[in-house]
Order: structure tokens, then sequence, then C-alpha cells
């Protein structure tokens, strides 16, 4: 088939990737020069594992290309995916600007029947929009098309190529068969293709993300409620987990979530229930506890060094917000050092992936370390901020001697609180007893 995806950012580049992976013919449009130059010559602008390998592979065999116009894109494309960024608008509303630019541009050059796809996380009625945007200037037959996508990051080939679900929202036959092809090859091993109409397509996407996120802020709550209470999280988490009805996935409490997804849809899904006058109760607490979660660790910190962090130094292991990323969007530990240093203490920090897009971030705020346990000379503790898994069997030996004092917060829960107790740490994590 012949495929054009509009945006190269994070979702459009895994999209066309893994399109052309199954013997599509495709072609990605951004209005980025440089990003479209260095793409077209080989050369990969995201971090994600396994993704190299296929750009290098689809490019080679010419079923990737990549343009800054988009009148080539929509003129190669019979189906055209809409990847772009939709960024918080200062209410906490979607900005859907790039999104009705492109498709009213679309509108004046569209010549032949198309099926075109939101991809981009949009609120309820944004097909519809999109679809009145093209329709402006288009004469011919067209369908829009909400075909949401569920990448995590780190794992964003794998969640492509074998999606638990499809979503597919179009109440078009001709376009449902397009889509239903499209989408066979990936869904093999039976798991389904569900169509639906498109307002439910979008809202799936918004329901599904505020529903993990309200799992984590839960969990967190119960580990806080742990801590005062005596219980231990980890055990309680596989006990709640082993209920089919509440899973196991997803149960894991920390110093909260991050990433570009999660705190965007869960205050876009409340912004859009204040517009249909209606007071989402839950997701607000949800978001609440996420913003307290973030520094759950600093009252333990300053409790340690007696109210006093002046003059102290810190050893702060992992800055993406999760493992196997670069990203550092809403990333909790930069919310740790921005306390810790306006507390008048400084930061020295590693990070397998991120430590270049922290620099450009905050510049010489804090230092960074080449390696982990260089991180740690004359740090008066070790606080862990993502769970790499580089981070999860370290040489406690080494930390120890490096370390000004064997102490260690941990806002992932790594390790065994006994072990860290024998071998002489005061180990401080999330709903467990320290
Ligand atoms: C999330 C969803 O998981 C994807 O399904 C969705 O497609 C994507 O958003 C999106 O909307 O584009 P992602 O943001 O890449 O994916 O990251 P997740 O793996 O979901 O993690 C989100 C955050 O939750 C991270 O900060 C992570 O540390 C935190 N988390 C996750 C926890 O604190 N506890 C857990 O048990 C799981």
């Amino acid at each position: 088939m012949k495929i054009t995806v509009v945006g190269t950012g994070y979702v459009g580049l895994v999209t066309g990737t893994c399109f052309a992976e199954t013997g599509n013919d495709v072609t990605c449009v951004d209005i980025d020069v440089n990003k479209v130059n260095k793409l077209s010559n080989g050369q990969i602008t995201i971090y994600e594992p396994g993704l190299e390998k296929l750009f290098e592979r689809n490019l080679k065999e010419g079923r990737l290309h990549f343009t800054t116009s988009l009148a080539e894109g929509v003129a190669h494309g019979d189906v055209i995916f809409l990847a772009l960024p939709t960024p918080p608008g200062e209410d906490g509303s979607a900005d859907l600007s790039y999104i009705l630019r492109v498709a009213d541009d679309m509108g004046k050059i569209i010549t032949d029947y198309k099926v075109i796809i939101d991809k981009s996380t949009v609120p309820v009625g944004t097909a519809e929009l999109v679809h009145a945007a093209i329709a402006k200037n288009c004469s011919h037959p067209f369908d829009v098309v909400s075909n949401p996508e569920f990448l995590r990051e780190g794992v964003a080939v794998d969640d492509f190529m074998k999606p638990d679900r499809v979503v597919i929202g179009t109440r078009s036959e001709r376009a449902r068969k397009v889509m239903g092809d499209l989408f066979a090859p990936f869904v093999r091993q039976g798991n389904p293709i569900l169509f639906m109409d498109e307002k439910s397509a979008e809202l799936t996407k918004y329901a599904a993300n505020s529903f993990l996120a309200t799992k984590i802020s839960f969990m967190n709550e119960i580990a806080i409620l742990c801590e005062k209470l005596g219980a231990d999280v980890d055990m309680v988490r596989r006990g709640v987990g082993s209920d089919d009805r509440i899973g196991k996935r997803f149960l894991f409490p920390g110093i909260g979530y991050g990433g570009s997804c999660f705190p965007k849809d869960v205050q876009a899904l409340v912004k859009s229930s204040e517009d249909a006058d209606y007071d989402f109760k839950i997701l607000n607490a949800v978001m609440d506890v996420n913003e307290r979660q973030k520094l759950f660790l600093m009252p333990k910190i300053s409790a340690w060094f007696n109210n006093d962090l002046k003059g102290k130094h810190f050893a702060l292991w992992g800055l993406a917000f999760k493992p196997n990323t670069d990203d550092i969007r809403e990333a909790p530990a930069l919310y740790m050092i921005d306390a810790l240093v306006a507390a008048g203490a400084t930061v020295s920090v590693f990070d397998p992936e991120a430590s270049s897009n922290v620099e450009r971030l905050i510049g010489n705020k804090v230092t960074y370390a080449t390696n982990q346990y260089d991180c740690l000379v004359n740090a008066d503790a070790l606080i862990i901020a993502t769970e790499w898994s580089v981070f999860r069997t370290p040489d406690f030996d080494k930390i120890g001697s490096t370390l000004k004092n064997k102490v260690i917060f941990d806002g992932r829960n790594l390790f065994d609180v006994f072990r860290m107790e024998e071998l002489g740490y005061h180990y401080e994590s999330v709903g467990r007893a320290a």
C-alpha cells in the first residue's frame, strides 16, 4: 500500500518505519528541513531501541522516503497518517493548530480518494474538525479516521508490530476496508481490530492513558499508607495484582509518572470534561497525587540531614522519565533537582542516555558524570530517580567506598530492604520499611 505519514516525531517515525517494514511504500513529510535531510541521509533523529535497524534497512531498500513537500506526500499516499504534535495550550486543552493547518492545506491538493488518519492523541470531536477543514477546500471524496496509537517509548517497535489491539474509528465502509487490510499483518496472532465510531476511538485513547495514570497514583497513595501503617507495598502490590480483574502491570509505586503522554492526556481529559460541564473528580485527584509524588523523597532526605541541605552534595542516578528512553519531558528527576538546588544542595547526575538533553535544558545547574560511580564522588547520599537496568545490580562495595555516607534514597524501589540493611546502608524507598 502507498502510505504517507505527516510528522516525523516519535509516533510518525515509528509508524512510518514499521509500515515500511511490512512491505508498504512509505513517504514521511516534515516541515523541518534539517530533520528531513538527516533522515534522508540515514541519520535517525530519535532514540528508540530496535528502531534504527529497521529504519536503515527500509531506507536502503527504498521503502522509506522523506520530504518537506506536503504536496508530494499527499500525491503519494492512498492513506495519509497525521502524526503531528498536540501540545497542551495554556488551559490544558490540546492545541490542534498543527493538525488543522495541515488539514486545511491538504484540502487544496487532494485530487483522488484518500483515507486521512488522526494518529495523534486528539480530543473527542477532532475527526469532525479535520473533516470540515479538508472539505472547505476539497470536492474529491475522502474519509477521516481516528486511529489512536498505544506505543510506549522504549518498546515502541514491539508495541507497533504486536499491538494488544488496534482501534479504528470510522463509520465509512470504504475506509473500514482500507484500514482493516492495512492492519491485518499486525494482528495475525488474533489480537482484535476494534472498529467503532470516530468519537469513541478518540475517547478510548484518553481513557486508556488516564486509567493507567489512575492505577499509578492509586498505588502511590497505597504506598504512603503502607509507610504510615507499617505494611510493605511490594507485598500489597503482589497480593492485589494477582487478581486477574486488577492485573499485575502498572502497579509499581515510585516518584510519580512523567513523560509526554500521561501528564498531558490526563490534563486534557479533565479540560474536555470541564468543557462538557462535568467535574471529573477522580482525575483531578490523580493529578494532585502525582504532583506531590514527584517530591516524595524530599522530606525523607531533609529529615535524614536534620532539615538542612545547605552545602550538601547529592549523586542522582537517572534523569529520563523512565528507562530506555532519553526523553526527559515531565521527568520526576528534574523536579528533584530543582528542590535540592533550592534547598542549597549541589547535585551530580548520571543517566545512560538522557544527560545531554538535561544539559541542554538546565546547563550547569548540576554536574554531569560520565559513569554511575564517578557520579558518587564526594556525595553525601545517592538518590535514584529512574529504574535503568544498569542500576539494578550495582557494585555496593564501590558505592559504599565512594559515597561519603552509606545512604541511598531510592524513588523506584530497586533494592531489597533487608539486603541493604545487611550491607550497612541507610536505605529509604517508597512504601516499604526504612
Ligand atoms: C504511555 C502509554 O503506556 C502508552 O500506551 C501510550 O501510547 C503513550 O503513553 C502515549 O500516549 O503515547 P509512555 O508515556 O511511553 O506510554 O510511558 P509508560 O511506560 O506508560 O510510563 C509512563 C510513566 O508512568 C513513567 O513515568 C513511568 O515511570 C510511570 N509508571 C509506569 C509508574 O510510575 N509505575 C508503573 O507501574 C508504570
